[in-house]
C-alpha cells in the first residue's frame, strides 16, 4: 500500500506542490491552530509526511527547530529547492521514522496518515509515540466523516475518520487526546484535527 501511495504522489508531486504547496493555500484557522500548537512544544518538531514542505518552512521561519520527512523523493527534492537551505528535509517513511526514540518534542502529521488503511494506521501512530519524548505532542489533520470509510482522493485512495474512532486509535497507541477541532464548509470535505500528548 505504501508503494502505491508514494508512486501516486511521485507522479503528481509538482502538480500537488503548485496547487497546495504554499501557506497561501492553508486555511487561516489551520495556520492559527498549528502555530499555537507549535508554540506550546519544546524541542525538535517533525513535519511527518511534509509533502512540498510549506509547513516545515513555515515552522522554521517561526523559530522552531524542525525536520520535514516524506517518502516521496520528488517532494523532498522540491522542498530542498524551494525553501531555504537551513530547513532540514529528509527522505523517510512514517512507518519507520529515521529518528531516535524520545528525541522529538512535537509531531505534526497534517493529512499524512489519511492514506493508511484503517487496519494499519496504528503503525505510524506507534512510530510517532516512539520518537516523541514523554509529554510530547502530536497534531493530526484528517478528513472527518460519520464512519471509517475509503473514498477516491484526487491522488490515491484515502480514508475519512469519525473523531471518536481516530481518538480511540490514539488512545490505543499511548496518547491522551487534548483537543479536537472540526470544520465543515460548502464544497469542502469535512476537516478534523486532533491534538494529543504522549502518555
Ligand atoms: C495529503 S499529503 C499532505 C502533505 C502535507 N502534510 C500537506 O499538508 O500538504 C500526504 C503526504 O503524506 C505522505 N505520505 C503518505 N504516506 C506516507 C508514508 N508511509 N511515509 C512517508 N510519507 C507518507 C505523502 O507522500 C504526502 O506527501
Amino acid at each position: 500500500m505504501k508503494e502505491r501511495v508514494t508512486a501516486a504522489y511521485s507522479a503528481r508531486a509538482e502538480e500537488y506542490a503548485a496547487v497546495l504547496g504554499s501557506m497561501d493555500a492553508v486555511h487561516p484557522d489551520d495556520r492559527a491552530l498549528v502555530d499555537a500548537w507549535a508554540a506550546g512544544r519544546r524541542g525538535l518538531l517533525v513535519d511527518a509526511g511534509c509533502g512540498p514542505g510549506h509547513w516545515t518552512a513555515h515552522l522554521a521561519r517561526n523559530g522552531h527547530r524542525v525536520i520535514g520527512i516524506d517518502a516521496v523523493l520528488e517532494f523532498v527534492e522540491h522542498a530542498r529547492r524551494t525553501h531555504t537551505a537551513s530547513v532540514d528535509f529528509r527522505d523517510g517513511s512514517l512507518d519507520a521514522l529515521p529518528l531516535a526514540d524520545g528525541s522529538v518534542g512535537g509531531v505534526l502529521a497534517w493529512y499524512s496518515v489519511i492514506h493508511h488503511e484503517p487496519s494499519r494506521v496504528g503503525v505510524p501512530l506507534d512510530e510517532f509515540r516512539r520518537v516523541l519524548a514523554p509529554g510530547g505532542g502530536l497534531l493530526l489533520g484528517f478528513f472527518e466523516g460519520p464512519a471509517v470509510e475509503a473514498f477516491d482522493h484526487a491522488v490515491v485512495t484515502a480514508y475519512r475518520w469519525p473523531v471518536v474512532s481516530l481518538a480511540a486509535r490514539l488512545d490505543e497507541a499511548g496518547f491522551d487526546v487534548v483537543d479536537v477541532h472540526t470544520r465543515t464548509a460548502p464544497e469542502h470535505r469535512p476537516h478534523g484535527a486532533i491534538s494529543a500528548v504522549r502518555r
